[in-house]
């Protein structure tokens, strides 16, 4: 296929043990004195907002923080930031968290330049202009937000989770420090983990993948697969830890490029009516999606089941393919993340109902290797019960 792409990074990545010690020089890079760091209570307490803080002032930075960021940010907490940055004339913004403090950030920056509210803005290419300077830096290896365009807020009303789409939402620097994954429990490890080799397998099969990207998720398929098990049962264990962080942020690098599928689809109208942890959503739709999609892409699995560690030497094209599913399946019961919805408690009558709200992520739906129709996600979510 004669593919048209281009690629967009944030303009430095720093990756590295130790690197979030670095914060202040690029701050003082992107020509600020005033830096507002966002962040959730969890990061707070684990006493990473106290040391980014203390970096920034150790390099003359004038540092305020926003510390309540929550799961699934609703639109009130975006507006209550929005005002704090401008009555305190911050320069430069820093989100410090997992996927849900980096998407505040995103956008917070973007609202205080535009001014209006994420309603305005819901969709693709909606900003007008650039926001201000902005650094993402992860404390989970999973989402990828560090380098994407894309930041997902909850609708509260409606009950849906929504994206804004721009290229005003790439961070200026992303700054990955595996340091700062070590502490995390093993749940959010496995969750945030799956989350990142979804972003990995979704980016690879997307119908916008590119050889830039394609290398990209291969790669990120290898790390986390080859370290998933290890960062979960042993997250002491600095060199799974420094792998996950590399693959999580490759698979976000590829996914910004090309685009997640069905499988981010499915799960955010999953989460968006029940609240099921990202990572854990993604997980709970992924066999049956892959089951729904193995035969529009046969040697694309194979090349997934290989990069996840597994031989096909001897088997026939089909069942090279389909054991890429059950080495996911396994990697999940592995680290102990729920592979159906009634483990999770999901009625079997919300089905419908997700279903109809799935079929309008469209955004994501289309870049899915074989169509869907209404019925076949209700399908899906059947046999994901
Ligand atoms: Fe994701």
């Amino acid at each position: 296929m004669l593919v048209n792409f281009n690629f967009n990074v944030p303009s430095t990545i720093v990756f590295g043990v130790d690197t979030v010690n670095q914060t202040g020089q690029y701050v003082r890079k992107l020509n600020g004195k005033r830096a507002f760091v966002i962040t959730d209570p969890g990061v707070a307490k684990a006493g990473i907002l106290e040391k980014v803080l203390r970096v920034l002032r150790e390099d003359g930075i004038e540092a305020g923080y926003y510390d309540g960021v929550i799961p699934e940010p609703p639109e009130n907490i975006v507006a209550e930031i929005v005002d704090k940055v401008k009555d305190g004339g911050y320069e430069v913004i820093i989100g410090l968290g997992g996927g849900s403090s980096m998407d505040t950030a995103k956008v917070v920056s973007v609202l205080v330049t535009n001014g209006g509210t994420i309603r305005d803005y819901l969709g693709i290419d909606k900003i007008p202009k650039p926001g201000l300077p902005k650094i993402m830096i992860p404390t989970t290896a999973g989402t990828g937000s560090e380098v994407t365009q894309v930041a997902i807020f909850t609708l509260v009303d409606e009950k849906v989770k929504k994206g804004v789409v721009s290229s005003y939402l790439l961070a200026d620097v992303a700054i990955v420090d595996p340091a700062l994954t070590y502490n995390l429990p093993p749940e959010i490890t496995a969750a945030t983990g799956m989350d990142a080799l979804i972003h990995a397998i979704e980016s690879y099969i997307a119908r916008k993948a590119n050889k830039f990207t394609e290398g990209l998720s291969l790669m990120a398929m290898e790390l986390i697969a080859r370290n998933i098990r290890t960062a979960v049962t042993d997250g002491s264990n600095t060199e799974a830890r420094y792998n996950m962080s590399l693959g999580s942020l490759l698979a976000g690098i590829a996914f910004g490029n090309s685009s997640c599928a069905a499988v981010h689809a499915l799960a955010l109208a999953l989460g968006g009516k029940f609240h099921i942890p990202h990572g854990v959503a993604n997980t709970l739709m992924l066999p049956y999606v892959m089951e729904y999609n193995v035969v529009s892409r046969m040697e694309k699995f194979v090349k997934i089941v290989e990069a996840l560690g597994e031989k096909v030497d001897g088997l026939s094209l089909r069942d090279a393919a389909f054991k890429a599913i059950d080495a996911m399946v396994n990697i999940a019961r592995d680290i102990g993340v729920p592979t159906r919805l009634r483990d999770l408690n999901v009625p079997k009558e919300a089905i419908p109902e997700m279903a109809k709200a799935a079929i309008n992520e469209t955004r994501l739906l289309s870049q899915n290797p074989r169509v869907l129709t209404l019925k076949d996600i209700e399908n899906i979510y059947n046999n994901a019960w």
